[in-house]
C-alpha cells in the first residue's frame, strides 16, 4: 500500500488496516445481509483466512485499505474504506462500508467520506475522485452527496439486487469543481 497518514477527523480517524484489525466483528459485517444488502460482498460467504488473504493481496498494491476507527472506545474499529488508484490520470475510486451497527446513521460515514475526498484531492495530489452504487442505496447516495460529489449517470440494469435489476449511479469529485468544464 502506498504511505498514508493517519487522518484525524474528530469523531473518527483512518487508519491503514493492519492486521489487528482482522476480528471475528469484522468478518461478522461481511457475512451481515443488512450491511451487504447493496454491496457485492453479498455474492460472497467470508471468513478469517479470506480477509486475512484479502490484506495481504492489498499490501504489495498502490492502492489504499484504510479502518475507520471511531474516537469512542466503545466503538472503536467500525468500518473501512477502500481507495483504487488511476495514477496516469490522477484519479481513484473510493468506496466504504460502516460495519457496526451502532455507529450507522450517527453521521461517522459521511465525516470518514468527507475526510477521505477531502484528502485525496488535497495532499492525495489528485484531481478527481469517483464512486458507484446502487440506485437503491440512498443512504450510500446521501454520503455522496454529502461529501460534496455530483451525479454524473447512471448505468441503467446494472445489477440483480433482491430479484430486480438495479441501475448503478456513477458521482465524481473535482479538486478544482469550481472551474467550468464540459
Ligand atoms: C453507506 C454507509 C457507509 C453510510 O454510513 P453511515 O455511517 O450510516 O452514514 P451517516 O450516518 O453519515 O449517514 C449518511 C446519510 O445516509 C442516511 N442514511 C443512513 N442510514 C440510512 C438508511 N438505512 N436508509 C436511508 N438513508 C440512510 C443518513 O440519513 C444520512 O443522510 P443525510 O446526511 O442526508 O441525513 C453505510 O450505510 C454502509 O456502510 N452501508 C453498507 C455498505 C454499503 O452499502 N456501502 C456502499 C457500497 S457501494
Amino acid at each position: 500500500m502506498r504511505d498514508f497518514p493517519a487522518l484525524d477527523l474528530g469523531r473518527c480517524r483512518l487508519v491503514p488496516f493492519t492486521e489487528g484489525h482482522l476480528s471475528d466483528r469484522y468478518v461478522g459485517w461481511l457475512n451481515d445481509p443488512a450491511v451487504v444488502r447493496y454491496s457485492e460482498q453479498r455474492h460472497r460467504h467470508h471468513d478469517l483466512a479470506s480477509c486475512t488473504a484479502y490484506l495481504q493481496a492489498m499490501l504489495p498494491s498502490r492502492d489504499l485499505f484504510l479502518a475507520i476507527e471511531a474516537v469512542d472506545p466503545a466503538l472503536g474499529h467500525i468500518g473501512n474504506i477502500s481507495v483504487s488508484f488511476d495514477d496516469p490520470n490522477r484519479s481513484a475510486d473510493v468506496s466504504i462500508m460502516v460495519g457496526e451497527t451502532a455507529a450507522r446513521g450517527t453521521g461517522l460515514g459521511s465525516a470518514a467520506w468527507r475526510g477521505i475526498l477531502d484528502w485525496l484531492l488535497t495532499d492525495g495530489g489528485l484531481r478527481r475522485v469517483t464512486a458507484g452504487t446502487m440506485a437503491k442505496n440512498s443512504a450510500m447516495i446521501a454520503l455522496m452527496e454529502n461529501g460534496g460529489m455530483t451525479i454524473e449517470c447512471m448505468r441503467p440494469r446494472a445489477f440483480i439486487c433482491e430479484g430486480e435489476e438495479v441501475a448503478m449511479v456513477l458521482a465524481a469529485r473535482f479538486a478544482d469543481d469550481d472551474r467550468p468544464h464540459d
